[in-house]
């Protein structure tokens, strides 16, 4: 919840669950940029959580000192900004009041010492009430706080002095805004809610219903570990492997698996502290013979020491923070948007039309055009891109490199070659023109590190979160207490999707 007392027009609150309110503080240098008042609306429009609004209020030019306070349905935040610099504190609660609480802000403070000390007496006794009240206070709590002085100043008649001219308490959670106008001591709430929220209905948080899909027989585990060949994909369909694991963490921690014809045996960790102290030391390992199975079981990567993943040490840094330039909370935040206008629109066609197969219909259809969005690849290419890598990724499933396989990867690392020469003309806001302009130590990325690196995001990037998705999806089905639970909003959308990438 968001409780407000001051003047309305200020705040808001939006169907993605997000509540916004703005306080005046004065400091600094009113300059040319945006009015505070329409990055509130530019918040409303694209944010979806706290953390969203505040990357996309960090890229904002503010024409004028401000303090933006946010609430969605797990966090608080307050924004402080003035002459472009901004201090963000998160908090499960935050309380704030017109002047700034960031340390070093303080003395930029601008009200005069009477302002100043009855906003200190308001935020000092807003902070009091709020505390006691209970996490699932309802609108009319938080009004009875509101309604007490000093917070509440009572209108005494004269239109030059301050009064409180309404009160609010927006739930981010169920989209709806309550409001007392005048004197909230002496008015009756009103309440609105936005057509797509019903607070009353949880069920239109999500308008799909996740039926399970009959799966394939599972076989039954074999009792003889060595009779498992992970080494085949085909064990993956054939098995549910969770009691493999299970054996394996209990009683083989560290497995030698056995070589399968041609195939040579390998090393299997399964403790997760095994496994991240491995992960950690760059020393006594290498990711430079590859990182998946088919690559360190034949030949080496011919990508080794070219493309982050599998590049070790001094370059792995060096090419990683060329890369990171890309993936500034500013791309990510443009990104993050186009993102939720697809998933919205494929989910809108798929409730209209009562059904749909996830896999195909929405999943495939995301992370890749999201992919091609930050590479820069234009959208009438991207569906030929689409069909070059679904060729070149199959092949992973196969034992042998197809020749399809190897035209598709090379049609890929063509293309980009054509785009890095373009960019370096004439650069866009992309990550290939950050690779094609990217330095360590004054040396520009060769061809090679560029185009594959380009390779490594379009390939990399579509297939964990396709997957990560259709396996959501498909958990869920398998678990309708999970649906349910999720569905009346026991569990966030932050908390089900860290769980899912878990
Ligand atoms: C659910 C989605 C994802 C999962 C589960 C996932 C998983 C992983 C894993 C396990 C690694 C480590 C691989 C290794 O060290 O060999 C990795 C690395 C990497 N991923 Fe992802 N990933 C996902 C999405 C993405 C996306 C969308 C992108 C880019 C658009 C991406 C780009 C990268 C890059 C560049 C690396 C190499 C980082 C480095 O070595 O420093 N990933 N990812």
């Amino acid at each position: 919840m968001l409780s407000f007392a001051g003047l309305l027009g200020y705040l808001g609150v939006n169907s993605r669950g997000l509540a916004v309110g703005l306080n005046l503080v004065l400091g600094g240098r009113w300059s040319p940029g945006v009015p505070p008042y329409l990055a509130i609306r530019h918040i409303l429009d694209i944010a979806t959580s706290v953390e969203s609004a505040v990357a996309a209020l960090r890229s904002l030019p503010f024409a004028s000192s401000r303090t933006i306070v946010l609430a969605d349905a797990t966090e608080t935040a307050c924004v402080e900004v003035i002459g472009g610099e901004h201090r963000v504190m998160t908090a499960p609660e935050s309380v704030h009041t017109n002047h700034f609480l960031a340390p070093d802000f303080t003395s930029r403070d601008e009200l005069n010492v009477f302002a100043h000390n009855s906003s200190l007496r308001r935020f000092q006794a807003a902070e009091a009430g709020l505390r006691d009240l209970p996490a699932d206070a309802d609108p009319d709590e938080h009004f009875a706080v509101l309604s007490q002085t000093p917070i509440c100043v009572a209108d005494d008649g004269d239109i030059r002095r301050e009064r409180t001219v309404t009160a609010v308490v927006l739930d981010a959670k169920n989209g709806a805004l309550h409001l007392r106008p005048g004197d909230p001591r002496l008015s009756r709430t009103r309440s609105f809610a936005l057509g797509s929220v019903s607070p009353s209905d949880p069920s239109h948080r999500l308008g799909l219903e996740v039926k399970p899909v009959e799966d394939l027989p599972i076989r039954a585990m074999p009792d003889d570990l060595a009779r498992v060949n992970l080494g085949d994909p085909q064990t993956f369909a054939d098995y549910d492997l969770s009691s493999y694991w299970r054996t394996l963490r209990a009683t083989r921690p560290l497995y030698r698996h056995p070589a399968v014809g041609d195939s040579p045996g390998f090393w299997v960790l399964s403790r997760y502290d095994d496994i991240v102290a491995l992960y950690r030391d760059n020393v006594t390992f290498t990711s430079e013979r590859g990182n998946v199975l088919i690559t360190l079981l034949g030949e080496s990567d011919s990508a080794a020491g070219l493309m982050v993943p599998v590049t070790d040490g001094q370059r792995h840094e060096e090419l990683r923070n060329v890369l990171l330039k890309a993936f500034s909370p500013r791309v990510l935040s443009r990104i993050g948007e186009q993102v939720r206008r697809n998933a919205r629109s494929r989910l809108a066609v798929a409730v209209d039309r009562g059904a749909c197969d996830f896999a195909l219909d929405v999943a495939s259809k995301i992370p890749m055009i999201t992919i091609c969005d930050l590479l820069g690849v234009p959208s009438q290419d991207q569906e030929y891109m689409l069909t070059f890598t679904k060729s070149a990724i199959s092949s992973d499933d196969q034992p042998e490199y197809s020749a399809a396989a190897d035209d598709a990867r090379n049609e890929i690392l063509q293309y980009f070659l054509g785009m890095v020469e373009e960019r370096r003309v004439a650069p866009q806001n992309d990550v290939v023109s950050v690779l094609a302009g990217g330095t360590v130590d004054g040396e520009f990325l060769s061809e090679d590190e560029i185009v594959l690196n380009c390779y490594s995001l379009i390939l990399g990037g579509d297939a964990t979160a396709r997957l990560t998705m259709i396996d959501s999806v498909h958990s869920f089905g398998a678990n309708p207490d999970q649906w349910a639970a999720f569905k009346r909003g026991d569990v966030s959308v932050k908390q089900a999707t860290e769980e899912a990438l878990r």
